[in-house]
């Protein structure tokens, strides 16, 4: 069956790409012909960052301008009128609404607004990769009735993220990790949320109205909404001991295992490993290895039951929340990296545009006459 039939463009080809490779039947994840697993042995978000823009790894000196850009203070830094903003929302609002809220915030204020070339595209897709991680702690600090932390030229992205988050300096574990994270985050072909930015590109939109539509989809619980949901089951599982049995009654209740399957791998998502030995290390290092505990039950039973594999949701949140990271900010840190793909993708969407519009097999009457109200 094609696709469309199954619904969900499924195995359907929209366009050709150069950013991202996955192999679904080998488990492979290639970064502009890189690799993931040696990048996240040897790059860095940042470099990772310029090789999903420019199109391969840059020399020393590019990565230190690269760098010296996206961890500037002048781009990481937040209107003081958006920091209002967040101040009047409802300490309730969920983070990712906060985040798509942010986004066009920032598009008011950026001093290339308007201009979509690809110089001022690039220079916004500088600001948004610099601000959104400010964004996200902002929020984490004023929901709670804190101070924002303002950013630190010391520390590169991720370690700068979790410094502006708990307003003290992280470990180096920790850092490493979330680089980490970031990396293995940063792109994945024409997912949701990257199709969803292609889309709004597409029509020559700008890119922050681009990434607006990119967060709205990247919410969704089938998408990267499923890293809170893992982390939701964990707290319902509670100990290692009871993993098993509430795994066998879900799968008996037909449920949906947040964490597990994939529209693309047929086997094991590459990323998922390397999440699980993260959170292995950081559960250990702060004395709580229940979490991982519990999702390698679910695993192995999943696994063995459904035939489903591990994706990259499944294990994230435990690293997260062993840095103390809250469940509802999950998602926001998977677009805080994705946003780098994002951004990579609508470059490549206007640097060779046509317009998305796909047709419907319509499945209604075409020749039905008016009939007036009193005669219906
Ligand atoms: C991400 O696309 C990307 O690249 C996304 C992503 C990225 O980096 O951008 O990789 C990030 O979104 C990862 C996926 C996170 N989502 C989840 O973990 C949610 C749980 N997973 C599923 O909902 C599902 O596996 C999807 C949405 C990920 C993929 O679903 P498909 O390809 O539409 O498959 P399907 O829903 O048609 O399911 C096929 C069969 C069904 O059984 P039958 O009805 O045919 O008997 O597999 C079953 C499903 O019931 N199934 C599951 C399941 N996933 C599929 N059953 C229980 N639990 C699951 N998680």
């Amino acid at each position: 069956m094609s696709g469309e039939q199954k619904g969900g463009l499924e195995d359907v080809v929209v366009s050709t790409s150069g950013i991202c490779f996955i192999d679904g039947n080998e488990g492979r994840l290639v970064y502009r012909g890189y690799d993931v697993n040696e990048l996240v042995e040897r790059s860095s978000f940042e470099e990772v960052v310029f090789l999903l823009w420019h199109g391969d790894l840059p020399s020393r000196n590019a990565l230190a301008a690269h760098t010296r850009a996206l961890t500037s203070t002048a781009n990481r830094r937040l209107p003081p009128k958006l920091i209002d903003i967040l101040r009047a929302l409802p300490r309730r609002t969920a983070p990712m609404d906060v985040l798509r809220t942010g986004v066009s915030v920032l598009a008011a204020f950026d001093p290339d607004g308007g201009d979509n070339s690809r110089d001022a595209t690039l220079r916004k897709s500088i600001r948004l990769t610099a601000q959104l991680p400010t964004l996200v702690a902002a929020w984490e600090r004023v929901r709670r009735g804190r101070p924002p932390v303002t950013p630190t030229p010391r520390l590169g992205l991720a370690g700068n993220f979790l410094y502006m988050l708990s307003g003290k300096t992280p470990t180096a574990l920790a850092v490493k990790t979330f680089d980490v994270g970031l990396i293995l985050h940063a792109d994945h072909e024409f997912n949701a949320s990257t199709f969803a930015a292609r889309v709004t590109a597409a029509t020559m939109s700008d890119v922050h109205s681009a990434i607006t539509s990119a967060i709205g989809a990247l919410r969704g619980p089938l998408h990267g909404g499923a890293n809170e949901q893992v982390m939701r089951m964990v707290e319902q599982i509670r100990t290692p001991e009871r993993a098993e049995d509430w795994i066998r009654k879900a799968l008996a209740d037909k449920a949906r295992v947040m964490g597990f399957g994939h529209r693309v791998y047929r086997v094991e998502d590459p990323r998922a490993r390397h999440l699980r030995r993260l959170a292995g290390e950081l559960g250990r290092q702060v004395g709580d290895t229940g979490a991982v505990e519990i999702l390698d039950t679910v695993a192995r039973v999943v696994s063995a039951d459904k035939h489903l594999h591990p994706n990259v949701d499944l294990y994230s949140g435990a690293a997260y929340a062993s840095m103390g990271i809250p469940t509802d900010q999950f998602t926001p840190i998977f677009a805080i990296s994705r946003v780098a793909g994002w951004t990579a993708h609508v470059m490549e969407q206007h640097g060779n545009n046509r317009l998305i519009r796909p047709r419907a097999d319509y499945t209604g009457p075409t020749r039905l006459s008016y009939v007036p109200a009193d005669r219906r």
